[in-house]
């Protein structure tokens, strides 16, 4: 290891707990990007950011979209002329999910609280791990590098979105209008998971998204259910019948060529995926349960990495307010949304899903559908420089070698750097199964804080060819 490494690693733990108190504040900032509440807050998180990056000698601003801003930062690299280095696009979301159910969290979602868990102190709060946490694990390593070295060892471009968990509208947008502002040679993406706290993982493929909401009218206004029920159509039970129908009795999706274009696994990855070990009763316990469910003839991680899904994400309609009220509901909703994987066409599979329910919408009813987004699935090289580099810098850190793994979670910015900026992405992270993602008390721990931070800095060494 380098000497600047190891001065930069010393001064990342002599430094911990001020990482933590910066971190503390930024989750301190209900940067909520669905709800338009909290716009300020969305951009006051933004310009937290681009502060923070500006005291560590980054030429940072806040960057106005249709929707909420951007950061975008610079910075020059090694001052040495000549030095032949990489450049890196560094990309992280500073926007949260909604916190709610609010009378779920043990302690209020933007007052995050450290407490202790099985692997030592954890950070609690909304956005904990997705994603304030995981990108202050860049910029802490910056930070360090800067104040060991009073340079980088690469040149860093760092692009810091609000909108990912509210479907990116502005992201393909704002990259084709800055493509030469934001041209480099591989991006670092900072929002997946670890294979277990001691194994560092990189994330080589994502599952794709169809989103739909579909609604089911019938009629004019809510009926008396004795007067009315039994003759004339109720959408809630039409819509929840067809709902029903979305899936077989073996777990597989009914949805017209829904498997056409997807490939079964080689045996080659079958046997790479075996050879992880994986530990489906912890997983399965990161949920509260004890069964696994799903599509007959596959493994648990092989549905969720390599196998597409249908999922009713929230239904509404009718009367689910206090006590009783005997009532025909004059519409019904749903939002569903399916994760696809290699070779399957959104488009494709949003018109078959479109067919799906009009072609059952029985008569006195109209549906009408909303798009709440599409991203096909992403595979990433896995055979290149950058990602040698990243394997050796957290091999540097945890002492053992990462592992190659799927998720079963989409970032589509991934796919659009890939197609607009026309480079590849390397998917580094931090989290675990367990940190309870996109739910209440949201955790990131400690541990995996702090070896993130260790791990950014190793990479940049390594990518910037210092052992
Ligand atoms: N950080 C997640 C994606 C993720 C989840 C990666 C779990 C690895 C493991 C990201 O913020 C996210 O939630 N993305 C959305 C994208 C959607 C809104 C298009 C997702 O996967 O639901
Ligand atoms: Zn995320």
């Amino acid at each position: 290891m380098s000497q600047t490494l190891d001065a930069v690693l010393t001064r990342i733990d002599a430094d911990r707990d001020q990482a933590l108190a910066r971190l503390v504040e930024l989750l301190s900032i209900p940067s909520i990007s669905t709800d338009s509440d909290y716009d300020a807050e969305t951009r006051r998180a933004a310009q937290w950011l681009a502060d923070d990056l500006g005291s560590i000698g980054f030429d940072a601003s806040v960057r106005e979209t249709t929707g909420h801003p951007m950061v975008v930062a610079h910075h020059p690299g090694p001052k040495s002329a000549g030095a032949n280095v990489p450049h890196v696009l560094y990309y992280g979301h500073y926007d949260v999910q909604p916190p709610d159910p609010l009378a779920l969290w043990k302690s209020p979602p933007f007052e995050p609280q450290v407490v202790e868990g099985e692997h030592g102190e954890r950070i609690v709060a909304r956005g904990a791990v997705d994603d304030k946490g995981q990108l202050m694990t860049f910029i802490e390593a910056f930070r360090a590098w800067q104040k060991v070295d009073g340079e980088l060892p690469i040149k860093v471009t760092v692009l810091l979105e609000g909108e990912e968990e509210s479907g990116s509208p502005s992201l393909d947008p704002f990259l084709m209008e800055n493509k030469d502002e934001l041209a480099a040679d591989v991006c670092v993406v900072c929002d997946t998971g670890m294979w277990n706290i001691e194994t560092p993982a990189i994330t080589y493929m994502l599952r794709g998204m169809v989103y739909l909401e579909v609604a089911l009218h019938g009629p004019s206004h809510d009926l008396h259910s004795g007067m009315y029920g039994g003759a004339v159509v109720n959408p809630l039970n039409a819509l929840t019948k067809i709902l029903g129908e979305l899936h077989d009795e073996n777990g597989r999706v009914q949805v017209r060529g829904f498997y056409d274009d997807v490939e079964e696994l080689t045996p080659t990855e079958r046997g790479a995926w075996e050879r992880l070990g994986f530990d489906e009763s912890t997983f399965l316990a990161g949920a509260g349960m004890k069964q696994p469910f799903g599509e007959k003839g596959y493994s648990t991680l092989e549905r969720t990495w390599a196998r597409p899904t249908c999922d009713i994400n929230g239904m509404v309609g009718g009367y689910t307010g206090k006590g009783a009220k005997t009532v025909i509901g004059d519409h019904a909703r749903a939002k569903l949304s399916c994760r696809l994987v290699a070779h399957q066409d959104p488009n494709k599979i949003e018109r078959a899903l479109i067919e799906f329910f009009e072609s059952r919408t029985p008569p006195g009813c109209t549906c009408s559908f909303t798009n709440h987004g599409a991203a096909p699935a992403i595979r990433v090289p896995t055979d290149s420089p950058h990602l040698e580099a990243a394997k050796a810098g957290l091999g540097d850190v945890y002492g053992r070698e990462a592992v190659l793994i799927g998720t079963g979670g989409s970032i589509p910015v991934v796919g659009s750097i890939q197609q607009i900026l026309g480079f590849d992405s390397l998917l580094v992270g931090f989290g675990l199964d367990d940190d309870r993602v996109h739910s209440p008390n949201e955790k990131f721990e400690r541990r995996c804080f702090e070896n993130g931070i260790r791990s950014h800095a190793a990479i940049m060494a390594r990518l910037a060819g210092r052992k």
